[in-house]
């Protein structure tokens, strides 16, 4: 008997890095599909090191064809997708609409949206003969608010309603398509972000309703539940995982104060 694969999307760094270790302790073999070889061959070593099996592909998950081509390449290799998490991405920073630079904007989309709609495509069609599988994608906060990354703020909004979509699109395989919607994580681009004063850390902390923000092991925590049999009937919904932000943030900034003084 095969141990399920998982095939996570950026794999090679931050929360798909999380994903792939705590997956990989559940059980499965893991795929790590990310640009980044480095990080990669890192991650790969590091579950590796644990006894389980684990294999990296390059992909740039922005062009349909390779990432098709890859997923034949996991059926052959390893066979038996069970998973898949959608986590590669970019994060930029703040940004006025009437300046944006429209090239990155595209490669914005190109990566953070198509990159999960192609991973999706590709490896739902190896499920759908098996009749089974759970696919994660990675929403955001930004999927429910509006704020001033102008590509990526609108692109995780698409990627909560893609996911809806697909939840409906696979039910009928027995597929179940989730997503997470994480707060601020400390992964490397929000470090950088802090790191350049393009983040502010005690503006961030001020909005949350616990006094803590999640871990990236939180984030695969929840990760890992909705792909389990405990989530077998959560298809379709965003899970947040942001310290009660979402419930926080006009809370705590409405004009009338907080009815508490400490
Ligand atoms: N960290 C946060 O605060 C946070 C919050 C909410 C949502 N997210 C989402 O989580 C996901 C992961 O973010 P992270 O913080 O772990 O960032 P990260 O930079 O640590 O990880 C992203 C990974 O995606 C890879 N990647 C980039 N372009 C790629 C491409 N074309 N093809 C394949 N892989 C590619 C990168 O090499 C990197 O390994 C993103 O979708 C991000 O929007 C992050």
């Amino acid at each position: 008997m095969r141990n399920p694969t998982a095939v996570i999307t950026g794999g090679a760094s931050g929360l798909g890095e999380a994903a792939a270790k705590r997956l990989s302790a559940d059980g499965y073999d893991i795929v790590l599909l990310d640009v980044d070889d480095q990080g990669g061959a890192r991650v790969l070593a590091e579950i590796e090191a644990t006894g389980r099996n684990a294999k990296y592909y390059h992909c740039d998950v922005g062009d349909p064809a390779t990432v098709e081509q890859i997923a034949l390449a996991v059926e052959r290799d390893l066979g038996n997708v069970e998973v898949l998490v959608t986590s590669a991405g970019l994060t930029p920073n703040s940004e006025a609409i009437l300046e944006m630079d429209m090239e990155a904007h595209e490669r914005m989309w190109r990566i953070n949206y198509f990159g999960t709609i192609h991973s999706c495509q590709s490896f739902a069609r190896l499920m759908v003969p098996r009749r089974r599988g759970a696919i994660v994608t990675l929403g955001s906060i930004h999927s429910r608010l509006p704020m001033p990354l102008p590509a990526y703020n609108p692109g995780k909004a698409a990627i909560e309603r893609i996911t809806q979509l697909l939840a409906v699109e696979l039910g009928r395989f027995d597929i179940r398509v989730n997503s997470v919607g994480p707060t601020h994580v400390m992964t490397p681009p929000l470090e950088a972000a802090i790191a350049t004063g393009e983040r502010d850390m005690s503006k961030i902390m001020e909005v949350h309703a616990l006094s803590y923000i999640p871990s990236t092991e939180d984030v695969a925590n929840a990760i890992a539940f909705l792909c389990s049999e405990e989530a077998r009937a959560i298809t379709g919904v965003l899970l947040p995982v942001d310290s009660g932000s979402l419930a926080g943030i006009s809370y705590k900034t409405y004009a009338g104060g907080m009815p508490w003084s400490e």
